[in-house]
């Protein structure tokens, strides 16, 4: 690679600000966002908060669409364990998140780029140091490959 095709490639890489979904649950994490806002808390500009009645509703083949269509990084977010308010639809969640981390790997996409918090209603401050860390990992990592690679089909 030719030193100007370097310092071309290192300074898109420099200037690379990642897109972040965050699906949150409704009763619990979408009010700690909003907790977070009204608090003042900072938090990158660079999430997508998507508000969902339940994190078990946050299906696999979702997740993956949102990473087809150019998600960098994808956050799936609900109350906490037993806290639920469809009683285990959190429990449904950590599973499929699980399973769904192995499977990335297989497609090459890193499963860091998917990560699960329990945030409840009274914790903004929470809620904005999750995806300020979020988004800084997936911002080290670079853009995610399933758009920057033809290759890669899922
Ligand atoms: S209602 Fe919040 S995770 Fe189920």
């Amino acid at each position: 690679m030719s030193p100007k095709a370097k310092a071309g490639k290192k300074a898109k890489a420099e200037a690379f600000e990642p897109t972040v979904i965050v699906f949150a649950c409704n009763w619990c994490s979408y009010s700690g966002a909003d907790l977070a806002g009204t608090s003042r808390f900072q938090y990158p500009t660079n999430s997508r908060i998507i508000r969902v009645m339940c994190s078990g509703r946050v299906d696999p083949s979702i997740i993956m669409k949102a990473f087809r269509n150019g998600a960098d990084g994808v956050l799936v977010s609900g109350c906490h364990p037993a806290d639920c308010h469809y009683i285990n639809g959190n429990e449904k969640t950590e599973q499929r998140v699980k399973f769904l981390k192995r499977f990335m790997a297989q497609v090459g996409l890193d499963a860091r780029r998917l990560h699960l918090e329990w945030i409840s209603g009274s914790e903004g401050e929470k809620f904005a140091r999750v995806t300020t860390e979020f988004t800084d990992t997936i911002r080290e990592m670079g853009p995610n490959p399933l758009t920057t690679n033809d290759e890669a089909e899922v």
